[in-house]
C-alpha cells in the first residue's frame, strides 16, 4: 500500500535515492494548514533577497526577478490558483518551487544564509504579532460596547451577588465598568506580548548563524521589527511568544466566558434582567416560545478550544532539546484555531453587548428584594446607635428573620417591630433601607456609587482617546 515508486524531494533530496513513504508524506506535510502563513512567508523572503543584494551575496538583477517572482507567486495564492503540493511539504517549499518555474535558476539563490528553520520562525511570529494586533483592536470595541452600556446605567440599580445570592445592590454601570477594567488588562497583556515578540529570528540560519555577511538589523527593520534575535539558537527554537499569545487568550477567554455567563443567566425568564436583539438570539424548532442566547453560550465555550490549544502547544514544547526539532511544526494548528476562535468571540460579544437592551425596572425590582440592604441597616446600627459592628450584625440577622417570616423586605417592618430587637433604632433607619441610597452611599474609591462609575467611565474614555 505505500508508494516507493516517489522520487526524491527536489529541494533537499540530493543524498536520496528514493522518495518518501505515502505516510511519511502525510504525517511529514504541513501545508494543508501552514498556507496560512504565504503572506508572511513571501514578505519575509522579499525581505531576505534584498538584504542579500544589498549585501553583495547575490546579484541586483537576481534579487529583482526573485522580488517581482514572488509578488506573482502571492498574486497566484490571492487569487486561488496556486498548486499547492504535498509533496513540497510546507508554504515554504511550495513558494519556493513555483518561483522557480516562474523565474528559473535565480529563484535557487533565495535560500543563501537562510534555513527553513529561521524562516518559519520568522513567518510565524509575524502572524502571531498581528493576531496580537487584531486581539488589540477586538478588545478595543467590546471595551467601547461595555463602557457605552456603563454610562447608559451609571445609576441603575441591580443586586450585586456573591455565591449567585443576592448580596448589596450596585449599579448596572459598575457591572459593566468591572468588565472594562478585565478586557482593558487583557488588551495590556497582548500588548506586553506584542512588544516582546517584536524580534527578528530571520538570520540565524539553521541554528548556528551563517558564514555570509547577512545585515540582520536590515532585514529586521523592513519586517517591522525592533531588533534581530540576539541568539541564533534561541532564535530557532523558542515558540514563547506563541505561548504568550495564547495564554493571553485563555485569559481573556475565561474573562469572556465569565460575561457569557451571566448574560445566559440574566437572559432567562427567571431574571429578565437583559432582553438579547433579535440578532444575537435563536429559536427552538420544537418550542415556539424560545429565544435562546447561542452566541453568548457558544462564547462561553470558546475557552475549552483556547485552553486546550495553550495546554497542546505547552505540552509539545515541554523538555525539547535546542535547537530546532519537527515537533515543533504541530504548533500552528492550535495557535491558529485559538486565535480564530477569540477574534470571533470578541467580536460577537462586541456586538452582542451593543444590541443588548438593560431591564432597568426588573433589576430593580430584583435588587429591593432579597434583603440587600442588610449590610446598610447593620451600618446604621454602628454609626446611629453605637452598636459593635458584630452586635450590629446579629441584630440585623434578626431583623431579616422577622421580615422573612412577615413575608415583607426590611422595609416592610414597622418601628414597633424593630424596636423588640433595638430599642434605639428610629426613623431615620429607613433612609438607609431603599436601594437608591445604598448604592449612593458606596462613595469608596472604585466603588458601586454612581459619581464612582461615572468616574470610571469617564476615565477609560480618556484612555481610549
Ligand atoms: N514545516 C516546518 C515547520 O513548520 C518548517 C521548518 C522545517 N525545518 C526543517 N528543518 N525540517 O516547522
Amino acid at each position: 500500500m505505500t508508494d516507493q515508486t516517489k522520487t526524491a524531494n527536489t529541494m533537499w533530496g540530493g543524498r536520496f535515492a528514493a522518495g518518501p513513504d505515502a505516510i511519511m508524506e502525510q504525517i511529514n506535510a504541513s501545508i494543508g494548514f501552514d498556507k496560512r502563513l504565504y503572506a508572511q512567508d513571501i514578505r519575509g523572503s522579499r525581505a531576505h533577497a534584498a538584504m542579500l543584494a544589498a549585501q553583495g551575496i547575490i546579484s541586483d538583477s537576481d534579487a529583482q526577478a526573485i522580488r517581482e517572482g514572488l509578488l506573482t507567486v502571492l498574486s497566484e495564492i490571492e487569487g486561488g490558483n496556486f498548486p499547492f503540493s504535498t509533496a513540497l511539504e510546507d508554504i515554504h517549499m511550495n513558494v519556493e518551487a513555483r518561483l522557480k518555474d516562474l523565474i528559473g535558476e535565480p529563484a535557487g539563490r533565495l535560500h543563501t544564509g537562510r534555513s527553513r528553520n529561521d524562516q518559519v520562525a520568522t513567518d510565524f511570529r509575524l502572524w502571531v504579532r498581528d493576531q496580537c494586533d487584531a486581539a488589540i483592536e477586538g478588545l478595543g470595541a467590546l471595551i467601547r460596547a461595555a463602557l457605552a452600556q456603563a454610562e447608559a446605567g451609571a445609576d441603575w440599580v441591580m443586586p450585586g451577588f456573591t455565591h449567585l445570592q443576592t448580596a448589596q445592590p450596585v449599579t448596572w454601570g459598575h457591572h459593566m465598568m468591572a468588565y472594562v477594567e478585565m478586557f482593558g488588562r487583557d488588551l495590556s497583556r497582548f500588548q506586553d506580548a506584542r512588544k516582546r515578540m517584536n524580534e527578528s529570528p530571520l538570520g540565524a540560519a539553521a541554528l548556528a548563524g551563517t558564514g555570509y555577511p547577512l545585515d540582520r538589523n536590515a532585514t529586521a527593520k523592513a519586517l517591522d521589527f525592533d531588533r534581530p534575535m540576539a541568539n541564533s539558537l534561541d532564535a530557532v527554537s523558542d515558540r514563547d511568544f506563541a505561548l504568550e499569545f495564547l495564554s493571553a487568550a485563555s485569559i481573556c477567554a475565561v474573562h469572556l466566558s465569565r460575561l457569557a455567563e451571566e448574560l445566559v443567566i440574566w437572559s432567562s425568564a427567571q431574571f429578565r434582567f437583559v432582553s438579547m436583539s433579535d440578532k444575537w438570539s435563536t429559536g427552538s424548532s420544537i418550542m415556539p416560545q424560545k429565544r435562546n442566547p447561542d452566541a453568548a453560550e457558544l462564547i462561553r465555550a470558546k475557552i475549552g478550544r483556547i485552553l486546550g490549544a495553550t495546554v497542546a502547544l505547552f505540552t509539545v514544547m515541554k523538555g525539547l532539546p535546542l535547537a530546532y526539532s519537527k515537533d515543533m511544526q504541530e504548533d500552528k494548528e492550535q495557535v491558529f484555531d485559538a486565535a480564530d476562535s477569540l477574534m470571533l468571540a470578541l467580536a460577537a460579544m462586541a456586538g452582542m453587548l451593543s444590541d443588548l437592551t438593560a431591564n432597568r425596572d426588573k433589576m430593580e425590582a430584583a435588587a429591593s428584594a432579597g434583603f440587600s440592604t442588610a449590610t446598610d441597616l447593620a451600618d446604621w446600627l454602628v454609626r446611629e446607635a453605637g452598636l459593635p459592628f458584630r452586635d450590629a450584625h446579629h441584630a440585623t440577622g434578626a431583623l431579616v428573620a422577622m421580615a422573612e417570616k412577615k413575608g415583607v423586605d426590611l422595609d416592610g417592618l414597622t418601628l414597633a417591630e424593630m424596636h423588640s430587637v433595638n430599642p434605639k433604632i428610629n426613623q431615620s433607619v429607613y433612609s438607609v433601607l431603599g436601594v437608591h441610597n445604598s448604592v449612593a452611599s458606596r462613595q469608596s474609591y472604585g466603588g458601586t456609587a454612581p459619581d464612582q462609575v461615572r468616574a470610571q467611565v469617564a476615565r477609560w474614555k480618556e484612555v481610549l482617546g
